[in-house]
């Protein structure tokens, strides 16, 4: 239906869809979901067989452009982000502005934002109708994508460098990409021969391809709903950025540890679930929009869990963990609902085992699903359906007032 307009002139009817749950916005072809069966597929790759054979910018080069790469294009593409991967004073500068306690959080959405101005030629408003002044769009948005996904891991890393107060080492672009993110994190005092721990090196990566896409969440949502306006890309992932934050999003993986952490022991666990049934506590990394089984990804964390624990040590929270998990899973309250541990639950577990403290955990999503994001940007540009995005409401308030004076109000 064009032009609809409930109780107007227009033809049509009017959908009532509160949080979208029945309403596709787009089409896409870039992430699958079945969420009765716990399937997640990348372009039709089951997420088992990346997690198990793929890198994070492998595949990230496959939500990007449909297809996993030849040897040559895959080199050509590790090359380009990693060459991204240093920072434009400007952006050094705009973080360095920021208290030193300020969240992570805050502080990755200030260096992304940062980078929109380094980078005008990207925003359409001040390039006026030809976005790509005469190139090629295709070559100006690969560029763009690739600086994105480079300087994502240098910006995160500055954000955890704004609390320990040192300074930001260069990038090692000669690493890997998850393994030259914890360079930029522990080689501190210009160790440059230092070398992240491989295994770890090669946790943090599957994490990354784990978290790097998941279709229509509220995060790529944003994305999509931002492009659609038509501002500079570096907007876009900011704006999607800021919806992860939330802790009913990303932000549950801070969530859940604060919430193992003031359980504290197994025998807590009882209580803690009683108070969830009663409604004065949520049990956070449990419960997804759309699986309503187990999530995949989940499966897949609590063995790279498993295998981080025997190079760190266990963390003994796993132990609340799977407690908590198993009183969920065998009672009524969770059963009916079909909640069931979801990405969240044990990533905060692998991360504070690695030494990241749990403000800094949702950055370590924000990393990998700028390729998401990005994939859905690019997507939706070419996209012959793709409109702006102007969703309807039910008009719920006064219908005609008359101003009133300040001396006839009551
Ligand atoms: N703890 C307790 N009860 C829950 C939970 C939970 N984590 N999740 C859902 N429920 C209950 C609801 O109270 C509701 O019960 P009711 O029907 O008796 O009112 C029922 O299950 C359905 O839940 P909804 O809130 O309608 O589900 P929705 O799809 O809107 O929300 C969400 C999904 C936001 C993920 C929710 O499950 C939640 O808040 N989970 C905890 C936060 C979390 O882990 N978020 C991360 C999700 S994954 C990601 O974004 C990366």
């Amino acid at each position: 239906f064009k032009n609809i307009k409930a109780g107007g002139d227009g033809a049509g009817v009017k959908v009532f869809d509160p949080g979208y749950v029945n309403t596709a916005a787009c089409k896409s072809a870039i992430s699958y979901i079945d969420g009765d069966k716990g399937i997640l597929r990348y372009r039709g790759y089951p997420i088992e067989e990346l997690a198990e054979n793929s890198t994070y910018l492998e595949s990230a080069y496959l939500l990007m452009y449909g297809s996993l790469p030849s040897k040559t294009q895959l080199h050509q593409w590790e090359r380009a982000v990693m060459q991204h991967s240093a920072l434009p004073q400007s952006v050094i500068d705009a973080v360095n502005s920021l208290p030193h306690d300020a969240h992570p959080m805050g502080v990755l959405l200030t260096g992304i934002n940062a980078l929109s101005l380094q980078h005008p030629e990207a925003n359409p408003a001040i390039s006026g109708q030809n976005v790509y002044n005469g190139r090629d769009k295709n070559e100006v948005r690969d560029k763009q994508i690739v600086r994105i996904i480079g300087k994502m891991s240098a910006i995160a890393a500055l954000a955890y460098h704004r609390a320990t107060g040192r300074t930001m080492p260069s990038p090692n672009v000669s690493l890997g990409y998850a393994e030259n993110f914890l360079y930029m994190l522990d080689a501190h005092s210009g160790n440059v021969n230092y070398r992240p721990h491989p295994k770890l090196a090669r946790a943090l990566d599957i994490m990354f391809i784990l978290h790097a896409d998941h279709e229509m969440n509220c995060s790529t949502a944003a994305m999509r709903h931002l492009a659609s306006s038509g501002v500079d890309v570096y907007t876009c992932v900011a704006g999607a950025v800021g919806a992860l934050y939330g802790p009913l999003h990303g932000g549950a993986n801070e969530a859940v540890l604060r919430m193992l952490m003031r359980i504290g022991s197994v025998d807590e666990v009882p209580r803690f679930l009683e108070g969830v049934k009663a409604r004065r506590e949520k049990l956070f990394g449990f419960g997804h929009r759309v699986y309503k089984n187990f999530d995949p990804r989940a499966t897949i964390i609590r063995r790279v869990a498993e295998e981080v624990f025997q190079i760190v040590g266990r963390d003994p929270l796993i132990d609340v963990a799977k407690a908590l998990q198993d009183a969920a899973l065998s009672d009524d309250y969770f059963i009916k609902r079909k909640l069931y541990p979801n990405v969240d639950f044990y990533s905060g577990l692998v991360y504070r085992s690695m030494g990241f403290p749990p403000e800094y955990f949702t950055v370590l999503f924000a990393i990998p699903r700028a390729a998401g994001y990005l994939a859905h940007w690019r997507e939706s540009l070419d996209d012959e359906d793709s409109r702006i995005v102007r969703p309807q409401q039910v008009y719920t308030g006064e219908w005609l007032r008359r101003y009133e004076a300040m001396d006839g109000r009551p």
